[in-house]
This record gives structure tokens, C-alpha cells and sequence, in this order.
């Protein structure tokens, strides 16, 4: 027993995963499925604290008790193949954990059959991508918190350090940890629309050239804007294709790919009933760009407005577009923690939400200055019924209201589409209304169905035949 964690799945993110646990000072054992992983492994981290196995046994029976096994295998039938392979192997207080994009549905599931096993279960969210994983990820762990506590020391040590915190946090019970990461995605998928909303705007109305969106986008980094995913953005702006020398955004097609945590997110949020419009917006964005030979005929039929001719002031648009760029990511993240806290009440967790801002602050794909603000509202109210009501957000939405609006209003009248920034201005407005005009609905329903309607000038239920 010489090894003291062992990872299975040796594709670049377990790779990667297994180099930082040994970098940190971890025996680690490392095993994958088919040879020819291993061998690669092996060539190319010669003098690394770590020992490949071939054999399923000797992975395990090489591990100090109680065994903890880490897996990064692709979500789905593989991780329950990986627990068929090592269960005959493994004694009771043994440790699994999936480091994978596994629906968290699927984790409970696997928590409750391991349970039964005196098997440990661990859902664990990483986020961070390839470089992530090696330097240090954002980590998202649930399950049982005794089981957690065995593993605590290896997971805040390989974990993003922000100001000497760890961005790794106990979540919860069973599938939380999973749970968190799947709409850490759903947030990530609006985060990365909205600033393709807000480079649409720049390009297609203000007509700037793609580097000057690039500096744009750099100063706005400077700034309360201060994200991984506006920084990449500009470095994606200032790349050259390597074959035609043009901007290498220019030949990309724009069809935007998935693998399913945007849709599982959006799902869950009409199962729960939490409106998160910006995300599912963001989905149907990705949806819509597959669309690419129908968008194609479509565009020779289909008629919009003339552009409009009046040149636009180019500061104070771009002004209006980092408001509203800024306003858009505020409602998209107020949504995402929304689905949190329905989530918390929904499956009775205890969801930290001021630490889940904390730990996205470093390593993940959302990492964002402005995750401080969000961490500290919900130190100073920890019962926040939602982002918007905080003193400060409510403040900043007030000043950037108009920004959006008249971006908005931009594409509405030039027959631009901003789906995510457009929707973030109708969850801003609809949640804003105190009485709206939700009763004709009500009154339609119980006109054809007799589905009843509550009154606001009395209680109890009411039928009209109408
Ligand atoms: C992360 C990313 C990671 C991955 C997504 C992308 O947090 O590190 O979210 O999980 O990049 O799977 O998802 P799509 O392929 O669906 O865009």
C-alpha cells in the first residue's frame, strides 16, 4: 500500500488532475481503461510522483486504506462500467469520487447503490478546463461530509488559492456538488452569449474593426467586468488564422456545439420552477446557430429593417454596451443562484451560497471579479430572496438600466438579435412589477377549463361562468 490517491481516466483533464495531486506532494497511482493512455502518461511525465498500473486489482490493492479512487471518465454508462470494474476489488469505507459532468441525478443514484455497499460516494464538479486542472480548478464536492473530510486535505490543496483560500467548499449531500456545477455550466453558457451579444453590437452596429473590439474588451477587464471569459475573449479576438492569416474568428463557423450541462441545467430550472430565461435563452442561442443551412435560406427570404444610417456616438455606445453587458451578467448570475437556493429548499440541502461565489472566484470558467460583491451580499443577508434585492446590485441596476434598454432597443429597431440581453431586460422588467397582468391568463384558464383563480380582495378559491 504505497500509493495515497488513485485516478482512473487518463484523458487530458484526469491527467492533468493526477499531475497536480502529484505536484502537490500525493502518491498518486493512476489507471486507465485501454494501454495506450497509460503508456502516453507514462512517456511524458517521466520523474513525476506517480505509478501506472495496468491491471484493475493491483491499481486498487496499491492504495493506503481507506482507498480513494478518483474518476475522470466521461459522464454516463462509463462511470457506472469503472464502479463494476473496481467494486470486487474494494472494502467497505473505500472511497469513490467522480470528478466528471455527471447529471446529478445519476450521482444519487450511485451515492444510494454505494451507499447500500459501506462504499463511499462523492460527486465532485470541477471546472477550470485543461489548464485548471493541472494549476488548480474550482472544486464543487458533495456526499456525506464525514466521507468528504477523508479527502478534504488532497482537494484544498490541488484547488485554485484565492487570497489563501481554497476555492473548494463541502456543498452538500448526495448530488449537490454536482448539482452546483451543472448550473456553474447553465451560467456559463449566458455569460459566454452575453458577450457574444455584446461583440455583435460593437461589430455589426458600431462597425469596429475586430481589434478594436479586442483593446474594448481589454480596458473592460480592467474593470468591474474583470472575468476569465471577457480575458479570453479578447485573446480569442487578437488570434490570426495560422492558414489564411485572417482573424481566425472569421473562419470559424458559427455553429456552437454542447455537451448537455446548459440543457440539464434549463431543464431543471422548468422542473423546479425557477425562471432562468437568460440561460435557457442562451441554450436556444447554441440551438438556433445549428441552424446554419436553414439561417442560409432563410436570410435570402426573410425580410428586416434597413439599418439605420445615423452614425452612433462611439463612446457613449460603447458605454451603453458595458452596461448593459454588466446588467446582463447580473440577472444571468442572480438566475443561477436563484436555481441554488429553489434547489437548497427543493431537496432540503444547506447550499452555501455565499461560499459557492467564494470558491467560483478562482480556477472555474465563470471566475469574475465581481463573484466578491455577489459572496459578500449573501454574507450580509444570508436569507437574500434574490441578487437583484441586494442593496448594491439593486443600486447598479438602477444606474445601468437605461444602458440595456437602448442597446436592446438598438437591435430591436435594426432587426439585430440579442436573445440574452433582451431576455435579461424582460426578467429585470417582469420581476420588477408588482401587479402585472398575469390575471387574463388566470381568466382564460378558468374560463375554458374551469382551473379557478384566487382574488386580491379576498381569499379563497373562485369559478366564473363565464
Ligand atoms: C468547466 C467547463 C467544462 C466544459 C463544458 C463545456 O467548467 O471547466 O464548463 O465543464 O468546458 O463541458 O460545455 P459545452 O461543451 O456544453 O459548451
Amino acid at each position: 500500500m504505497i500509493n495515497t490517491i488513485g485516478v482512473i481516466g487518463l484523458g487530458v483533464m484526469g491527467s492533468n488532475i493526477a499531475l497536480n495531486m502529484a505536484n502537490k506532494g500525493e502518491q498518486v497511482a493512476v489507471y486507465n481503461y485501454t494501454r495506450d493512455l497509460t503508456d502516453l502518461f507514462v512517456k511524458n511525465n517521466e520523474g513525476k510522483s506517480f505509478r501506472a498500473y495496468y491491471d484493475i486489482h493491483e491499481f486498487v490493492q496499491s492504495l493506503e486504506a481507506p482507498r480513494k479512487i478518483f474518476l475522470m471518465v466521461t459522464a454516463g454508462k462509463a462511470i457506472d462500467s469503472v464502479i463494476n470494474l473496481l467494486l470486487p476489488h474494494l472494502e467497505a469505507n473505500d472511497i469513490i469520487m467522480d470528478g466528471g459532468n455527471s447529471h446529478f441525478l445519476d450521482t444519487e443514484r450511485r451515492y444510494d447503490e454505494l451507499k447500500a455497499k459501506g462504499i463511499g460516494y462523492l460527486g465532485i464538479g470541477i471546472s477550470g478546463g485543461e489548464v485548471g486542472a493541472l494549476n488548480g480548478p474550482s472544486i464543487m464536492p458533495g456526499g456525506d461530509q464525514e466521507v468528504y473530510e477523508k479527502v478534504a486535505p488532497i482537494f484544498t490543496k490541488i484547488a485554485a488559492q484565492v487570497e489563501q483560500d481554497p476555492c473548494c467548499v463541502y456543498l452538500g449531500p448526495k448530488g449537490a456538488g454536482h448539482f452546483v456545477k451543472m448550473v456553474h455550466n447553465g451560467i456559463e453558457y449566458a455569460d459566454m452569449q452575453l458577450i457574444t451579444e455584446a461583440y455583435t453590437f460593437l461589430r455589426n452596429r458600431l462597425n469596429l474593426s475586430i481589434l478594436e473590439i479586442a483593446d474594448i474588451f481589454d480596458e473592460w477587464n480592467q474593470g468591474e467586468l474583470k472575468s476569465y471569459l471577457i480575458e479570453i475573449t479578447t485573446e480569442i479576438l487578437r488570434k490570426k488564422d495560422e492558414i489564411t492569416g485572417l482573424p481566425l474568428i472569421d473562419v470559424i463557423l458559427d455553429k456552437t456545439g454542447q455537451k448537455g450541462t446548459g440543457k440539464w441545467t434549463s431543464i431543471q430550472a422548468i422542473d423546479n420552477g425557477v425562471p432562468a430565461s437568460i440561460i435557457t435563452e442562451s441554450l436556444f442561442a447554441r440551438y438556433l446557430s445549428s441552424l446554419k443551412e436553414e439561417r442560409i435560406v432563410a436570410a435570402d427570404i426573410l425580410a428586416g429593417p434597413e439599418m439605420e444610417q445615423v452614425a452612433l456616438d462611439r463612446s457613449t455606445w460603447i458605454e451603453n454596451v458595458r452596461q448593459a453587458l454588466y446588467l446582463g451578467k447580473i440577472c444571468a448570475y442572480t438566475q443561477g443562484f436563484s436555481q441554488y437556493k429553489t434547489a437548497a429548499e427543493t431537496y432540503g440541502w444547506d447550499l452555501p451560497l455565499q461560499d459557492i461565489a467564494l470558491i467560483f472566484r478562482g480556477g472555474c470558467i465563470i471566475r469574475a471579479e465581481f463573484l466578491n460583491t455577489i459572496s459578500e451580499c449573501y454574507q450580509k443577508d444570508p436569507q437574500l430572496v434574490n441578487l437583484l434585492l441586494s442593496p448594491y446590485f439593486s443600486e447598479k441596476v438602477k444606474e445601468y438600466q437605461p444602458g440595456l434598454r437602448k442597446v436592446v432597443c438598438e437591435g430591436i429597431v435594426n432587426g439585430i438579435s440579442f436573445p440574452c440581453l433582451s431576455a435579461s431586460l424582460a426578467y429585470y422588467d417582469s420581476y420588477r412589477t408588482g401587479n402585472s397582468n398575469a390575471s387574463l391568463v388566470q381568466a382564460q384558464r378558468d374560463y375554458f377549463g374551469a382551473h379557478t383563480y384566487e382574488r386580491n380582495d379576498r381569499p379563497g378559491t373562485f369559478h366564473t361562468n363565464w
